[in-house]
């Protein structure tokens, strides 16, 4: 089995890379990846013996991915678990109209190149989690907003909606916009889950594929110290085992392109 995680080298996406080392084999290779290659050697350092061979590689989703894709092709013919976790940290005191450029870049054209990259890439019974949250459901979104995010039939169309909002940001356009950015930015990610599954609905259902988005529940993770007090919150290890479950367990049918918490769909509308 090949696994890949982005995002790898902290929080969740180490403690996926870790959980899929030990529940895999030593036939197996789990590739950690992060955008900086030292962090990323550091995090592969830590990764338990015995279990699938893990490779730490380079890979900043605010870049291209494709030539990884290619390289992976080349070197395996498929992949298996395909895990979008990598996230932009912000904090509370962070301009919207500064950050949100390098935002969306990282997280929501991030996430449809992952997808676009790698889900013509699945292997049969393969799974693309993309770790998103309960907060990209449109009920955290004003409702003359919804159309959005439920009209788009394609990625490119995501993407011309998410570089819309984007702009409104940039532009100081709030209108009925939520202050915290996470919330429109994990909507698209969700939409673009949605609309991928949609398109792929009848061959992923032949194939046993699943692509599906997660939410991993409030985690105690430096990110999200920034934002709340997490000291009670689950360990990033502990919130890690329902997606390792999604991405390695039996394919539930009505998974295919919804949000999941905890092997529950959350509606998105
Ligand atoms: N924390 C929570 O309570 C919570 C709740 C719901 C959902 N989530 C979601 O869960 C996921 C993981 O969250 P987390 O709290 O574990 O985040 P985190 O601790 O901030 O880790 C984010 C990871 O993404 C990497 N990253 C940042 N920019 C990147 C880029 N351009 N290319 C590749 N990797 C990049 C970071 O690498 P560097 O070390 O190089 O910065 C880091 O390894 C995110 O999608 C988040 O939205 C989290």
């Amino acid at each position: 089995m090949i696994a890949l995680i982005t995002g790898a080298t902290q929080g969740l996406g180490l403690a996926l890379a870790e959980g899929l080392a030990r529940r895999l084999t030593p036939r197996d290779t789990v590739y950690l990846t992060g955008r900086d290659a030292g962090r990323v050697a550091a995090a592969a350092e830590t990764m338990p013996a015995g279990g699938a061979r893990v490779r730490g590689e380079v890979l900043d989703v605010a870049g291209p991915v494709d030539r990884f894709a290619e390289l992976l092709r080349q070197r395996h013919g498929g992949v298996d678990v395909v895990f979008g976790n990598a996230v932009m940290r912000i904090g509370p005191d962070d301009d919207p109209r500064a950050i949100i450029d390098d935002y969306t870049r990282v997280n929501n054209f991030g996430t449809t190149r992952l997808l676009t990259a790698f889900a013509p890439l699945l292997n049969d019974n393969g799974r693309l989690i993309v770790v998103a949250s309960s907060l990209g459901t449109l009920h955290h979104l004003a409702p003359v907003l919804h159309r959005r995010f439920t009209e788009p039939s394609t990625l490119d169309e995501i993407d011309a909606e998410i570089a819309r909002w984007r702009d409104d940001m940039k532009a100081g356009r709030f209108g009925a916009w939520p202050a915290f950015v996470n919330i429109p930015s994990k909507i698209g990610q969700v939409a673009a889950v949605r609309v991928l599954a949609r398109q792929r609905r009848e061959s992923d259902t032949a194939r046993g594929i699943l692509i599906a988005a997660a939410c991993p529940g409030m985690m105690n993770t430096p990110s999200s110290a920034l934002w709340w007090d997490v000291s009670t919150a689950p360990t990033p290890d502990r919130a890690a085992v329902p997606l390792l479950d999604l991405a390695l367990g039996p394919v539930r049918p009505e998974h295919r392109g919804e949000l999941v918490r905890d092997g529950e769909v959350l509606r998105f509308s």
